[in-house]
C-alpha cells in the first residue's frame, strides 16, 4: 500500500547512472526530489527529465564527501534519503580514493539524516559486499554450487589481501550504515540494496560514461578481440532504481538487505546481444561498430573473483526482492539492448570516452 509522503526525498549523487533513474522515477511518481551533486553542470541534464519543474526538482551542488556537512542543506526537511553516491571505478583505485570517501561519505550523509530527523533511508551497497570471495565459498562447498543469498558477505580479509579497494569500499560503507542505524535514538529505518553489475539504459543527457556501461562499450569498440570466458551477474538499472524507491513508498523492507541480480550471462551471450542490438539499431554509427563485436571465445578462463570459478554456474536467490519488493527482473537481452541504444543516443561509442576524472 502506498503511503502519503509530502516532504521531499533526497537522492545523493543524482547525476549518476543509477541515481538519475531514481530521480526520474520519483518525479514520475509525483514526489519532490532534492538531488545532490558535486558539480552543478554534471547534474543540469536532470532538469530536462519529463515532468521535472523548479518545484519538484531542486539540485544542490557542492555536496562532496570531502567537504564537511556539505549534504546538510539538501537533507534538511526531507522525509527520506536514497543514498546512491559513491566513487565507482576499478583501475587506479586506492584506499584513499575509494574506501575513505565511500565510508566517510556514508557517515556524513547518515549523520545529516540523524541531525534532520529523516525517517527512512535506502542505501546502494553492491554484490561486491556479497559474492566477491575469490571462489572460497562456492568452490569449497560440498557441491561447488553455493547459492548466494542476502545472508552472504564478501570476506574483508581476503579483499584486503587482494587489494580489492572498490569491493572493500562498498563492504565497509554497508557495515558503517548498519552500525549507525542501530545506534540509540537513530530516527530512520534502513534498507540496503545489493545490486550486481548494472546495465540497461542511461537517462537521456547523462554527461559521463559510467563504469558499468563502459563494460558494454568494450564489446562495441574492439577492446576485446576475443569474448571473455566467464559469466557476470547483471541487473537492469530500472529494476535497481525501483528497489530503492519501493521500501520508502510502500513502507516495507526495513532492516533488510536485498540481493538484486537479473541474470548471470556468459559474455558470449552478452556479445551476441550487443551485435543484435547494433544491427537492429540500424544507424550509421551502430552499423559501423558491428564488425568490432568479437565472435570467438577466449580459451583462457576469466580469473575467479565473484562466486565460483568461471567453469561453474553462479547460483543466486533473489526471491526476497521479487516477492517482498515486487521486482520483476528484466531479461539480459533487454538490459543489453537498451544499454547499447542509449549509449549511442548519448553519443558514447568508445572506451576512450571513459574518463575516471569525470565520474
Ligand atoms: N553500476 C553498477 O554496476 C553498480 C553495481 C553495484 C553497485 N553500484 C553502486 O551504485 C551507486 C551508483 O553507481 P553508478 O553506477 O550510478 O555510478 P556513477 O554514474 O559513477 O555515479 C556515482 C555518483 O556518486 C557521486 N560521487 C562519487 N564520488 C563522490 C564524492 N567523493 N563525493 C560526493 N559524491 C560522489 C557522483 O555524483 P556527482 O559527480 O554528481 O557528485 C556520481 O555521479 C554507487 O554506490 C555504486 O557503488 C553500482
Amino acid at each position: 500500500m502506498t503511503i502519503s509522503i509530502t516532504q521531499p526525498i533526497c537522492v545523493t549523487g543524482a547525476s549518476g547512472f543509477l541515481a538519475s533513474w531514481v530521480t526520474k522515477m520519483l518525479i514520475d511518481q509525483g514526489y519532490t526530489v532534492h538531488a545532490t551533486t558535486r558539480k552543478m553542470e554534471k547534474a543540469l541534464f536532470l532538469k530536462n527529465l519529463d515532468g521535472a519543474t523548479d518545484d519538484n526538482l531542486k539540485i544542490f551542488d557542492g555536496c562532496d564527501f570531502s567537504v564537511e556537512n556539505s549534504f546538510d542543506k539538501a537533507i534538511e526537511g526531507c522525509y527520506a534519503v536514497i543514498h546512491c553516491a559513491s566513487p565507482f571505478f576499478n583501475a587506479g583505485g586506492t584506499r584513499e580514493n575509494l574506501i575513505d570517501p565511500a565510508v566517510e561519505g556514508t557517515e556524513m550523509v547518515l549523520n545529516a539524516c540523524k541531525k534532520y530527523n529523516v525517517q527512512r533511508v535506502t542505501l546502494t551497497a553492491s554484490s561486491a559486499c556479497v559474492i566477491v570471495d575469490y571462489g572460497t565459498k562456492a568452490d569449497a562447498s560440498a557441491t561447488g554450487n553455493h547459492v548466494y543469498t542476502d545472508a552472504d558477505f564478501s570476506p574483508a580479509d581476503i579483499l584486503e589481501e587482494k587489494k580489492n579497494y572498490y569491493s572493500l569500499s562498498k563492504l565497509y560503507a554497508e557495515q558503517k550504515a548498519w552500525e549507525m542505524s542501530k545506534e540509540e535514538g537513530c530516527p530512520y529505518k534502513l534498507c540496503v540494496l545489493n545490486p550486481s553489475l548494472i546495465w540497461g539504459p542511461m537517462t537521456k543527457g547523462q554527461t559521463h560514461l559510467n563504469t558499468s556501461s563502459a563494460a558494454i562499450i568494450q564489446y562495441m569498440d574492439g577492446t576485446h578481440s576475443k569474448i571473455q570466458n566467464g559469466v557476470r551477474c547483471v541487473v537492469d538499472v530500472r529494476d535497481v532504481a525501483e528497489a530503492h524507491i519501493t521500501p520508502i513508498t510502500q513502507d516495507i523492507g526495513w532492516g533488510k538487505r536485498y540481493l538484486l541480480f537479473g541474470g548471470a550471462p556468459h559474455f558470449q551471450e552478452t556479445a551476441s546481444f550487443v551485435k543484435k542490438a547494433l544491427t537492429q539499431n540500424g544507424s550509421d554509427a551502430a552499423l559501423s561498430l558491428v564488425k568490432n563485436v568479437p565472435t570467438e571465445v577466449d580459451e583462457k578462463l576469466q580469473p575467479t573473483v565473484m562466486g565460483p570459478s568461471a567453469d561453474k554456474p553462479l547460483l543466486f536467490d533473489c526471491t526476497p526482492a521479487e516477492k517482498e519488493l515486487g521486482i520483476k527482473f528484466k531479461s539480459v537481452e533487454e538490459m543489453v539492448t537498451t544499454c547499447v541504444n542509449e549509449l549511442l543516443a548519448n553519443g558514447f561509442t568508445g572506451s576512450n570516452q571513459y574518463d575516471t576524472t569525470k565520474l
